[in-house]
């Protein structure tokens, strides 16, 4: 399924400590299981950081073992469990986490987590020397330096299996429903569940909202015979109520919308297999980069195969939503 690389081993950790930061994710658990088992195969010490930067500044630790890890790859959330941690901001508490990181004899750190933990491990391991290595772990898929992220296949998923029983009713009743989903500053959810779904149309933050646009290809969908219910996905954005105030304008357009937020059953379930094995192979490589000396990266996937980009440019760029695939969404139902 990846391309691996393989590395000599040149400087062997005495431990590694791993956490989960950020919106958690289905498959943080099998990336940690990677993590884990991979270094007690080269007989390396595994501390668990619980609660993300929240613990790593208390020293909020736990030894890992083989069985820490068992029967936890099916399971989603994290067993590390994940915060938001604010203070970390500040390169004084940073300074701290590196001290309480020193102090354990933990020689190197592997954070699993969306953009703004990525940029938390950047600054930590710029400011301290100690070599980090970062996993894309969030639902958005909205990282860049990788075509995938931990959780986002699941996701997809996960909101494609709820707007398959939404659009029965709207079926039913020949009714029109605006479906939210996350992601507050991409639309790669959206467009991945609205070409799935066969949504009439979809709404992402890279692209401006033209209610016109959309009144327009309902009244078409209803004079070809397409029928007048109908599934619009829309990406929540950054500020809250997007989709309530496009139902608002519809309405006010004559077109009457019910509103569905999907919300956080997007970031629970049992994480899909395709997450388990893309979790398990980073996780497991980002022991291998650590081993063979590479620190203040990203690790991904790109074309199928396992990948390194420096955190600083990760942070730096924003991932675009491919126009291709989005104009093919909405070409497919046109
Ligand atoms: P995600 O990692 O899912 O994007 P957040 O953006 O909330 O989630 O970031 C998670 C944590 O990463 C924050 O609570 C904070 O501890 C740390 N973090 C985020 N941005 C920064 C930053 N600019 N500098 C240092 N730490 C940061
Ligand atoms: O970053 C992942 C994510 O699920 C986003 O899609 C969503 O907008 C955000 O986290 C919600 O975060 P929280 O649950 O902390 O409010």
């Amino acid at each position: 399924m990846y391309t691996i690389p393989t590395f000599s081993v040149t400087q062997k950790p005495r431990a590694i400590a791993v956490l989960t930061s950020g919106g958690d994710s289905p498959g943080m658990n099998p990336a940690i299981r990677g993590v884990v088992r991979a270094a007690l195969n080269q007989d390396i010490r595994v501390v668990g950081i619980h609660r993300g930067y929240s613990g790593l500044i208390t020293g909020d630790f736990e030894e890992m073992n083989s069985a820490s890890v068992t029967n936890i790859v099916q399971r989603g959330g994290t067993l590390l469990k994940s915060d938001r941690c604010l203070a970390f901001k500040d390169a004084k508490v940073r300074q701290r986490g590196a001290q309480i990181l020193q102090e354990n004899t933990i020689d190197a750190l592997v954070v699993i987590g969306g953009d703004g933990s990525l940029t938390g491990a950047h600054l930590l391991c710029r400011e301290s020397g100690i070599p980090v290595v970062g996993l894309p772990g969030t639902i958005d898929n909205d990282i860049f330096g990788s075509d995938d992220t931990i959780g986002f296949d699941t996701a997809v998923n996960t909101a494609l299996d709820a707007i398959d029983k939404i659009r029965d009713t709207a079926l039913s009743h020949e009714s029109l429903f605006l479906v939210e989903v996350m992601g507050r500053n991409s639309g790669f959810i959206a467009t991945h569940v609205g070409i799935a779904c066969g949504a009439e149309m979809i709404v992402v933050p890279e692209y401006e909202v033209e209610v016109d646009a959309i009144c327009f290809q309902l009244a078409n969908n209803r004079r070809t015979g397409q029928g007048s219910s109908g599934i619009i996905v829309v990406a929540e954005g950054p500020e809250p109520g997007l989709t309530y105030s496009l139902a608002h304008q519809l309405e006010a357009n004559g077109q009457i919308a019910k509103v569905c937020i999907l919300g956080h059953i997007q970031r629970g379930g049992s994480p899909s297999g395709h997450d388990r094995v893309l979790a398990s192979c980073l996780g497991a490589s980002a022991v291998d980069y650590l081993c063979a000396g590479y620190s203040d990266i990203m690790i991904g996937v790109q074309n199928g195969a396992i990948c390194d980009t420096p955190l600083k440019h990760v942070i730096a760029n924003k991932k675009p939503l491919d126009p291709t695939l989005f104009q093919r969404a909405l070409l497919l139902h046109k």
